[in-house]
């Protein structure tokens, strides 16, 4: 392993991803492959863009051309698919770009990582594909997706396991929990929220807050990938979550407090359709690797709290034009008729 092509790289993670594997890794090359949908965005990557071991292609994973261009180009041995639709709610808007880069795009990698005999192709997927849990999910329970972007994911990671059993493609794949840290496009909650609070705009709580999700930290959500790659076995999944299973007012409430803000910005407002309630990982497979989370939950909140803080200029470029769009078509009327709440 040495040449490795993400895919999806200047998202979120992808671009955390990039760094973190640059940093790490001397006698590595990083080739980015990259649609810049909406949520893709060169800024993330501004600090390492003049690095000799990086490169950057802009292109679709829908695309086997694209895809084989990039291979051929850079001396791919290792593709780490990063690239998807990844907003529950933009998929209940629309779900036709998730069907196409989630499940087609996934199956276009997987082609060519047969193609070109890869070394590995690894999968990143989703704690959601379990669907809504009363425990911890292990890697063998069952998938029950329930929004359009978890099926979308569940069946990326069929495929996957498909062309590793049918033929032999030397697979990976990483189920993650809700992550948290720079570069966060501000439609997650996290982001959305503490960047409304620094605008003093109201926080648009969904139903009653009192859904859980379980917090990671983006590097610690690398540093996990990177361990996979190098330690996992071949057709194996591993869960990968921060153990920091919290409700969603408690996530509110550090972020107001931190930023020391009125709790009158918080707005009950219409809940998302189909939402799950709980998620929540078994990541006993991960510890056997050697690989724990690093950040408690507020240590998690407050660095991305910071961050944001710090980095107007990132997150105000993109609340303007299309954002602003999204915002009215999500928000508009939920706000129009919501209702203060204590939290
Ligand atoms: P993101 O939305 O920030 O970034 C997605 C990136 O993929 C963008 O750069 C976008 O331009 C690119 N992309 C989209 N369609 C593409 C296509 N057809 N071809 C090439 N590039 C394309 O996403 P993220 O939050 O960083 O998530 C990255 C991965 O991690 C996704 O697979 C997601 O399902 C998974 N994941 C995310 C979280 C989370 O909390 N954010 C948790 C677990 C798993
Ligand atoms: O669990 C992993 C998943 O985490 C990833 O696979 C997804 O790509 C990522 O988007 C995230 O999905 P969620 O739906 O959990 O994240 P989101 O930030 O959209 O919502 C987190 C919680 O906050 C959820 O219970 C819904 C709630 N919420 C969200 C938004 C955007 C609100 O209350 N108000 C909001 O405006």
């Amino acid at each position: 392993m040495k040449n490795l092509l993400v895919t999806g790289g200047a998202g979120f993670i992808g671009s955390n991803f990039v760094r973190y594997m640059l940093e790490h890794h001397a006698n590595y090359t990083v080739t980015v492959l990259d649609k810049l949908t909406y949520a893709g965005n060169l800024d993330n990557l501004r600090d390492v863009e003049n690095d000799p071991r990086y490169a950057f292609v802009q292109g679709d994973i829908c695309d086997a051309d694209d895809v084989r261009d990039a291979l051929r180009a850079h001396h791919i041995d290792t593709i780490v698919n990063f690239a998807a639709e990844t907003h529950v709610d933009r998929s209940i808007l629309d779900a036709d770009a998730f069907l196409r880069t989630n499940v087609f795009g996934t199956f276009v990698l997987l082609e060519a990582a047969k193609e070109f005999g890869l070394e590995r192709y690894h999968q990143i997927s989703t704690d959601e594909v379990y669907g809504w849990v009363d425990k911890p999910a292990t890697e063998n329970d069952p998938l029950i997706p329930r929004s359009p972007y978890a099926a979308a994911k569940a069946s990326g990671d069929l495929m996957v396991n498909a062309y590793h059993v049918t033929h032999h493609v030397p697979t990976t794949i990483t189920r993650a929990s809700n992550t948290v840290g720079p570069y966060q496009y501000p439609e997650k909650v996290v982001p959305l929220f503490i960047t409304n609070a620094l605008e003093n705009e109201p926080l648009p709580l969904y139903g009653d807050g009192k859904q859980i999700r379980d917090w990671l930290y983006v590097t610690d959500h690398c540093e996990a990938v990177d361990v996979v790659l190098h330690q996992g076995k071949i057709g194996e999944v591993y869960n990968v979550g921060g153990e920091n299973e919290r409700h969603n007012v408690e996530v509110v409430k550090i972020i107001l407090d931190t930023l020391d803000k009125s709790p009158d910005l918080v707005r009950r407002v219409q809940d998302r359709s189909g939402h799950d309630r709980r998620y929540s990982l078994s990541i006993e497979k991960m510890r056997a690797l050697g690989w724990h989370p690093r950040h408690s939950f507020e240590q998690a909140l407050t660095e991305t709290i910071r961050w944001y803080e710090n980095n107007a200029w990132w997150w105000q470029k993109i609340k303007s034009g299309d954002y602003r769009e999204y915002y009215e078509k999500q928000y508009g009327e939920r706000l129009r008729t919501s209702q203060a709440v204590i939290v």
